[in-house]
């Protein structure tokens, strides 16, 4: 099996953890750097797919800033195409993890409060774990200022709070999203101070929620913005670096279900 790794956008988690997961499974795994690639000669993403579709490859592992880039390249090559995260759309990996992550803690997600917190307009992160969590029976909240949520994502089966201490009250897992900057048009939060204040996660806030309430993170964390260090590293609370451990095994399972379907196993799914 032969995996590609093509990231159009930055990423430590993602890409890293893609890479050992196709290692362990005894993939030969290939970085593309697109900032060496000839994306900036003016190759197409079309034509850049195709260029490695040639090469035989079996799994493409994708992120792009575009929404849907992942879904219109599976359109058009060989190999299957993997979302590791589109734009503002989706981020099917990462919600597979964190799925994995609270039922470790909690036994199942059927019932369980989840609040996720922050810049859900511009978060890939929100929609695929909203979409997860509703489908396995949660109770989704999102909090965050109204600039920072989409009108109408309720649609999606979620609440919308705007106060953390509402938001938060009785929550099982509280899921703290980054404010991405580099995705903001205009200026959405008055000041990194304010936004800590009313929206930053510390002991205060978190008071609100059950007293077993996981908090989470996918990374990459600005502390002091939306998350205060002390819960960040807070071992009794935070399973901020057991979602990268579970990263590496939900890909691992996502790479070998897709490996063996296309090997025509008894397995494929
Ligand atoms: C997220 C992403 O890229 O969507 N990170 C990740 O994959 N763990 C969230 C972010 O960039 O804030």
């Amino acid at each position: 099996m032969t995996l590609i790794n093509l990231f159009f956008e930055d990423s430590t988690r993602t890409r890293t953890s893609f890479e050992l997961a196709g290692k362990r499974l005894g993939a030969d795994v290939i970085n593309m750097s697109v900032s060496q690639s000839s994306v900036n000669k003016g190759e197409t993403l079309l034509d850049t797919a195709a260029t490695l579709n040639a090469m035989r490859c079996d799994l493409l592992v994708v992120r792009h800033a575009l929404s849907g880039a992942p879904h219109l390249l599976a359109q058009k090559v060989d190999a299957a195409v993997i979302n590791a995260g589109d734009g503002l759309h989706e981020h099917p990996t990462q919600a597979l993890l964190d799925a994995l992550t609270i039922r470790r803690h909690k036994g199942g997600l059927a019932g369980l409060v989840v609040a996720i917190c922050g810049d859900i307009a511009h978060s890939r992160v929100a929609r695929s774990n909203i979409h997860l969590l509703a489908a396995f029976g949660c109770d989704v909240r999102l909090i965050g200022p109204p600039t920072l949520i989409p009108a109408g994502i309720e649609r999606l089966g979620a609440r919308v709070f705007h106060d953390m201490r509402e938001g938060l009250a009785g929550a099982d897992v509280v899921m703290m999203l980054r404010l991405q900057r580099e995705r903001m048009t205009a200026n959405l939060v008055p000041s990194v101070r304010e936004y800590f204040h009313f929206y930053g996660l510390d002991a205060a806030k978190l008071a609100h929620a059950k007293p077993d309430a996981l908090v989470m993170h996918p990374g990459p964390m600005n502390r002091g913005v939306e998350i205060d260090s002390a819960i960040a590293d807070d071992p009794e609370r935070s399973v901020i670096r057991e979602q990268v451990e579970m990263g590496v095994a939900v890909r691992m399972a996502v790479l070998d279900t897709l490996a063996r379907a296309r090997q025509g196993g008894r397995n494929s799914a």
